[in-house]
């Protein structure tokens, strides 16, 4: 199991409930994850009057007609049971003052149906119970500082990892099972709502070992980024703000959103990170959450992000601008988690189950991480236990780039981040992309083969930039100024 986010935990956690070890692989700590630093929730259809068939309209609506049907329908059913047994092992989510639970409105869901905890830090909350749950397994061996070097592949089937620690040591481990759980591709690029840690590793792995990605071009701006000169990771304004009253304005207040969709700033995610991105290119896109009732006491998490900037959700017009946040596509799943290669499964954000198409709903990627996850864990247990009389065979022969990295590739990895927010953001040109992709070739060329880390991240960039050049349209996500509609046929 590689990965200590909401899916990495989950699927070691079901592991381990039903009796198989697992060992447990993070590159840093556990706690570093973009589920920790997750503000909106976890969307859920459970409150009185909502069903999943109305989350499975909303979810494929915002999705730009490429969600897959039927791993909508497995998110939006399978969705409450795992909410539930979060309940069951201690989470704790907000509450109303009769001690129901309160369900919150964010954009493009047609009710109430996001789950929050401790108003704006459900990250916290849900990394909190999920490492309580996992440590009553001894079961579970985590490795923190831990980096995966590659997946070994035997006769086209994964059959282990080479492990290298921070101390320099390399391992060979053979595992029947590999899940990469390893989160998203933020900082691939210079303005990010992503932690650091969130560099793609997963999407590598996977490619250089054989199994396919999928919709990579499909990345989710978030529209409300905090944005100050030399500030990044950008500090997320959650769109709960929005879904409690607070308005997206230009200098002058109006609420220019509503000129891109009459839902303004409840409209899907990508139509309103596009009109915000528009205005924030000339200084002039801002969060106006003065009028919301009890704005720091609701949202106490962005008011503490605010306040070394001397920014204030109560008195302060906040400036925003658009931020990589979100990878809609990734290692190519079926519905039970496994990828295109034997031996290897994938969940949470590294993984294309289908369900978000083109452009993810809100806060339904912590319900795909616990729903997807559990599957995968599932059917992993269920081929180990068919496969159990012969083993895991490995590969012991080690190469001369198995090493650790000792490359900091600061220059190259800070010049692809700038191309990728500039040439492959929020509106992409075919120029634009034709010259990101030759650009990270000539970086990586010029680095050896044991920089690997680096060499890894300019190759995911690339294949984005070429993915999104092959993709001439504009769809959710992915927006071409020189292909400003859908094609017909996706
Ligand atoms: C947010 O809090 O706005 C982010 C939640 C999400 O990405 O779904």
């Amino acid at each position: 199991m590689v990965g200590t986010g909401i899916a990495g935990l989950w699927g070691a956690w079901r592991l381990a409930t039903d009796g198989h070890d697992v060992l447990l692989v993070t590159k840093n700590t556990l706690a570093d994850s973009s589920t920790a630093w997750a503000q909106g929730g976890i969307a859920v259809a459970m409150s009185t009057g909502d069903s999943p068939s109305q989350h499975a309209a909303d979810t494929i609506a915002a999705s730009g007609g490429l969600s897959d049907p039927a791993a909508v329908d497995v998110l939006v059913n399978e969705g409450p049971d795992r909410v539930r047994e979060l309940l069951e092992m201690g989470a704790e989510f907000d509450r109303a003052p009769d001690g129901t639970l309160r369900y919150a409105l964010e954009a493009a869901h047609s009710r109430p149906r996001i789950l929050h905890a401790d108003g704006d830090r459900i990250g916290a909350a849900l990394v909190a119970a999920l490492t309580r749950a996992i440590r009553r397994y001894p079961r579970i061996e985590l490795r923190e500082s831990t980096r995966v070097r590659r997946l070994i592949v035997q006769d086209g089937h994964v059959t282990g990892a080479v492990l290298v620690g921070a101390d320099r040591t390399v391992d060979v481990v053979g595992a029947p099972a590999v899940l990469l759980a390893t989160g998203g591709v933020g900082r691939l690029f210079e303005v990010t709502t992503n932690p650091p840690v969130a560099t793609g590793d997963g999407w590598a792995l996977a490619h250089l070992a054989g199994a396919e990605l999928e919709h990579i071009e499909f990345l989710q701006f978030h529209p409300t980024a905090l944005s100050l000169p030399g500030v990044n990771p950008a500090p997320l304004l959650t769109e709960a703000l929005r879904g409690a009253g607070a308005w997206v304005v230009d200098g002058g207040g109006r609420r220019f959103t509503f000129d891109a969709d009459p839902r303004g700033e409840l409209a899907p995610r990508d139509i309103v990170a596009r009109a915000v991105a528009d205005r924030a290119a000339h200084g002039d896109a801002f969060l106006d959450a003065r009028h919301v009732a009890d704005v720091v006491g609701r949202f106490p998490g962005v008011a503490a992000l605010l306040a070394p900037h001397h920014l204030s959700l109560e008195d302060s017009l906040i400036p925003i601008a658009p931020a990589m946040h979100y990878a809609m596509g990734g290692i190519r799943t079926e519905l039970d988690g496994a990828s295109t290669l034997p031996g290897l499964w994938a969940a949470g954000e590294c993984a294309h189950t289908g369900a978000h198409g083109a452009n993810r709903l809100a806060s339904n990627s912590l319900l795909e991480g616990i729903v997807f996850a559990d599957r995968a864990a599932r059917d992993i247990a269920q081929s180990v236990a068919e496969a159990r009389s012969t083993g895991p065979a490995v590969d012991t022969e080690l190469r001369s780039d198995d090493v650790y990295d000792v490359h900091d590739a600061d220059v190259e990895l800070a010049t692809m981040r700038r191309r990728m927010t500039a040439d492959v953001g929020v509106l992409r040109t075919e120029s634009g992309l034709a010259e990101a992709e030759h650009e990270f070739e000539m970086l990586c060329a010029q680095l050896p083969a044991d920089a690997w880390r680096a060499r890894d991240q300019l190759m995911i960039a690339g294949m984005i930039a070429a993915r999104a050049r092959s993709r001439r349209e504009s769809r959710g996500g992915h927006s071409r100024s020189d292909f400003p509609n859908p094609r017909s046929v996706a």
